[in-house]
């Protein structure tokens, strides 16, 4: 293993105020919230007003991240914002939010990796702060996938919430920082979870619009399958790359895509609740979000402090998966 060369100074994020719940959502569609519970173990998600820019919640998350890092928007070198669900085709929602914040130095790109796009985000900016002279960077994963939801498929419409979160990264110091990551990608499962709509494939007519052809289409079970079995996998990796084993992490933070998931992954490694991070039941897949979201939650209400080792892991759209070893 070698010595980290950098690590997290600080995180934030920011959840929209305006809650769908599931009794909310048995108005909506033939569901029931009895059902929603006890197969994803979702009982509410935070939803923006249409029309609501990413960049919104971006900013708001990377604000809060500076503050909490004491770093000046003027000495961050880099923003990658994660995300599927950017303010526009082009430009890129990290420049809205380099102009936002204030950051005139920084260089701005989104990273398009769905649900895994904040530890790709993590991953790029590790691997260009080692070989590049950026000193600070900011990496967001933010999403409003209910802009692209079909509130009439009551197979995808329940599971997905909005929010943003972020973190500062600088040169690590005292062995703490990213100890590992691994990315991985099976294009070839593209069609199990994807979004067909408004790109070149298919631009948006009226014929495509009509077709809802820029809502979300997913196979749950085969997603479901997969997810277990990548997430396990690549988190082995990553605590082989560290030399750690699972009894050295003081916390895992798996993305919260359906709570089953997560328990289903818990249970290979043998990991009880008290070290497994859980808030899909309050904020439903927030897909790039939900890792920074969960990490900054699990930081400030004191579950994480300085020093502990923390795994994140992240399976979606592509299929693309990855995961870190983190040492706060
Ligand atoms: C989507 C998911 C919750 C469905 O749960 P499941 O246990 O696999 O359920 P199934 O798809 O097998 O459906 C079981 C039944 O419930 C029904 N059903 C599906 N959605 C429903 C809903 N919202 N309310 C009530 N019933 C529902 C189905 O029609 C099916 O009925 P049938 O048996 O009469 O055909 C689950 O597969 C899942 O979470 N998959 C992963 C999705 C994911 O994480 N995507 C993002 C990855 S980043």
């Amino acid at each position: 293993m070698s010595n980290p060369k950098t690590m997290i100074l600080g995180t934030g994020h920011a959840v929209p105020d305006k809650i769908l719940s599931n009794a909310d959502l048995e108005k909506m569609v033939d569901t029931s919230g009895r059902w929603i519970q006890e197969r994803t173990g979702i009982l509410e998600r935070r939803v923006v007003e249409p029309g609501t820019p990413l960049s919104e919640l971006a900013v708001l998350a990377g604000r809060r991240a500076l503050e909490d890092a004491g770093v000046d928007p003027a000495d961050v070198d880099l923003i990658i914002v994660g995300t599927v669900t950017g303010d526009m085709k082009f430009p890129a929602t990290a420049c809205f939010v380099q102009a936002a914040l204030g950051a005139s130095n920084a260089a701005a790109f989104d990273v398009s990796a769905a649900c895994s796009g904040f530890i790709y985000g993590l991953q790029i900016a590790d691997a260009l702060m080692q070989n590049a002279s950026y000193r600070r960077a900011l990496v967001i994963g933010g999403d409003i996938l209910t802009s692209m939801v079909d509130w009439e498929d009551r197979d995808t419409c329940i599971l997905f919430g909005d929010g943003a979160g972020a973190a500062v990264l600088g040169p690590a110091k005292e062995g703490r920082g990213i100890l590992s990551t691994s990315l991985r990608s099976d294009g070839s499962l593209a069609h199990l979870l994807y979004n067909p709509g408004c790109g070149s494939l298919n631009p948006p007519t009226e014929e495509n619009v009509r077709k809802k052809i820029h809502t979300i289409r997913m196979e749950g079970r085969e997603v479901f399958r997969h997810a277990v079995k990548n997430m396990t996998e690549i988190l082995r990796q990553v605590l082989r790359q560290s030399d750690l084993e699972i009894t050295d992490l003081d916390m895992l933070i798996p993305h919260q895509a359906n709570l089953r998931i997560i328990e289903a992954v818990s249970k290979k490694f043998g990991l009880g609740s008290d070290k497994v991070y859980i808030n899909v039941e309050r904020f439903g897949n927030t897909s790039a979000a939900s890792i920074p979201i969960a990490l900054d939650e699990a930081s400030k209400s004191g579950r994480l402090g300085a020093g502990d080792h923390v795994g994140v892991v992240a399976f979606g759209a592509g299929f693309a998966w990855a995961a870190g070893i983190i040492r706060l």
